[in-house]
């Protein structure tokens, strides 16, 4: 698989400008295989993990959801993954005749094509089924909207954009509620990172590596950088180049140049809330894991409760 040429554009026009390349590219062509083997091997272990959590709180929030919203919902995914985490919230919905549809979101086609075989072996044939290759932050979503529709965002992503509460808002051209999962801040949890079965040893995650292999950046060009930003409280991914390059075959860098790849911040429950009100939602519910880790939170659509 390769960028396409406004994908290279893209690219390079958004590292020029913010130092940062968008970690949803990294979800592209053999990158969408590396997340898949990552949250199936989660599903195969016996520790806590956000699989599990998403899992557990998207049940016990079940009743709460559906009745914030009337009739057959339609689901709308944003950024389905494998689509693992919401299996059980669709198959409670199909069991009970209340999924209308179900609407995968994502920029990759291969990730979106991951999400289809395993949605359509769990949900079997004959359930609406719809995806959607785009940038789910920027693009249009008011075309996906049915008659009641809930809008997810699992597995922390909300968390890796520069600006998360635009992605919020955003989203309520689609929403009637929204709903989040993602990793708290536990302080303990800030110098956390995890990388998938098959990457031990390694100190990039694999699907990075293949991107910047894509981009003309070698591994032996960098040297990975993970920590934590006490400033921002953020967690990142970054490499800091030992020679210079030129990235996407349109930006040249000097070696010492520092490119990030990924960020995740951390924000507390409250914190969390804040953020969904301040996009345009009314609280919901507001739910936490036994381990305090992970929380779900949801919110209506200020345009549906009349504000
Ligand atoms: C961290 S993974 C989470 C996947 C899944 N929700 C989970 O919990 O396992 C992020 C997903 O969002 C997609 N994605 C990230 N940024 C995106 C964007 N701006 N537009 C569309 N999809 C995006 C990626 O391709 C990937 O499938």
């Amino acid at each position: 698989m390769s960028f396409t040429a406004e994908e290279l554009d893209d690219i390079a026009t958004h590292l020029a400008a913010t130092g940062e390349i968008d970690a949803r590219y990294s979800y592209l062509g053999e990158g969408a295989a590396t997340w898949d083997r990552f949250v199936t091997w989660q599903q195969s272990e016996g520790s806590a993990n956000i699989l599990h959590a998403t899992l557990g709180l998207l049940a016990d929030a079940h009743s709460t959801l559906g009745g914030a919203l009337s009739g057959p919902v339609r689901v709308v995914d944003l950024g389905p993954g494998n689509a693992m985490p919401v299996r059980g919230l669709v198959e409670r919905l199909r069991a009970t005749g209340r999924l209308e549809r179900y609407v995968g979101v994502d920029n990759s086609g291969e990730m979106l094509a991951i999400a289809e075989a395993n949605l359509r072996t769990w949900l079997g044939p004959g359930t609406p089924l719809e995806f959607h290759r785009r940038d789910f932050s920027s693009g249009p979503l008011a075309d996906l909207k049915g008659p009641s529709t809930l809008v997810l965002i699992v597995g922390g992503t909300l968390l890796n954009f520069a600006d998360p509460v635009a992605v919020l808002r955003h989203a309520r051209q689609v929403a009637d509620v929204i709903t989040l999962v993602a990793r708290t801040d536990t302080v303990a949890n800030r110098t956390f990172f995890r990388f998938g079965e098959s990457e031990k040893g390694e100190n990039i995650p694999e699907r990075y590596r293949l991107m910047l292999d894509r981009l003309g950046v070698s591994r032996e060009c960098y040297e990975p950088e993970i920590g934590f930003d006490g400033t921002t409280r953020q967690r990142y991914l970054r490499i800091r180049l030992t020679a210079s390059v030129t990235v996407a075959g349109r930006l040249a860098l000097a070696a010492g140049s520092r490119v990030l790849l990924w960020r995740y911040y951390h924000r507390s429950p409250d914190e969390l809330g804040e953020m969904v009100e301040d996009a345009g939602y009314s609280l919901l519910t507001d739910r936490r894991s036994a381990d305090s880790e992970y929380v779900l939170l949801a919110g209506v659509a200020d345009h549906r409760s009349g504000a």
